[in-house]
């Protein structure tokens, strides 16, 4: 049986890998997981339940309750997060207190292997986009194609600001910057699952270069691995 395709995109927030893996799933008509919107989830899930980040018992009860499930699915787009019947729009996940309690509760081995199977399973034909922190080292391993995204912390910094503004969230460029410092200190240093480049994937450095051109980077290492013709 021919197996189901997976490209992973890990690296850290401003990398372009988000818009990236939006665009690739959309020209390839292939399911886009975006894991962040799980943690972010999880974390809103975290927050509306007055669970202090520190009670690590009581994060990985609230793990193993939670129940995700996904709207209807847009093709090329990561449909609608459902926790235990509750929708969360991704709009309000967009914020740096999201991530930060996200980033804070991804470092708990426990609460990490309660979210592995809802995204193993968006693992379906024709193929899988798959966008995060530990896609090509813990999640799928098996990927056909490993990419490490990454950018200069200033031009990051600059991207997530503007990001930010487009989602009318109020922010300095300053407090963007520490905040996603601290953040993706926290994600690489954890001690499991670090955000870290998988031993086979290729790096793209994203640092100056337009979308459209880290795209078609992109899509000559797919070309390359004969992913497309
Ligand atoms: O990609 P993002 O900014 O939406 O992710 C928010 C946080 O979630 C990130 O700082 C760490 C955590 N995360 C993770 O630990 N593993 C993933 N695969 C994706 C996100």
């Amino acid at each position: 049986m021919k197996s189901i395709p997976v490209i992973t995109l890990d690296g850290p927030s401003g990398s372009g890998k988000g818009t990236l893996s939006r665009l690739l799933a959309k020209t390839l008509q292939w399911h886009f997981l975006d894991s962040g919107l799980i943690y972010r989830g999880f974390a809103y899930k975290v927050a509306a339940a007055h669970i202090d980040v520190e009670n690590i018992d009581k994060l990985i009860m609230l793990a193993k309750q939670c129940n995700f499930s996904f709207g209807q699915e847009q093709i090329g787009e990561m449909p609608e997060l459902n926790i235990n019947g509750e929708t969360i729009p991704a709009t309000l996940l967009a914020t740096e207190h999201y991530g930060e309690i996200a980033s804070r509760v991804g470092a708990i081995v426990k609460v990490r292997q309660a979210l592995v199977e809802v995204q193993r399973q968006f693992k379906q034909a024709p193929g899988l986009i798959a966008d995060g922190r530990d896609m090509g080292t813990q999640i799928f391993t098996e990927a056909d194609l490993k990419l490490y995204v990454t950018a200069s912390a200033v031009e990051r910094a600059k991207r997530r600001y503007q990001q930010l503004k487009q989602n009318a969230i109020n922010v300095s460029l300053e407090q963007v910057q520490n905040e996603i410092k601290m953040r993706d200190e926290r994600d690489a240093k954890r001690a499991y699952a670090p955000m870290v480049p998988a031993k086979d994937a290729v790096l793209i450095d994203t640092t100056g270069k337009t979308i459209a051109a880290a795209k078609a980077l992109i899509m000559s290492h797919l070309q390359a691995k004969g992913l497309i013709s």
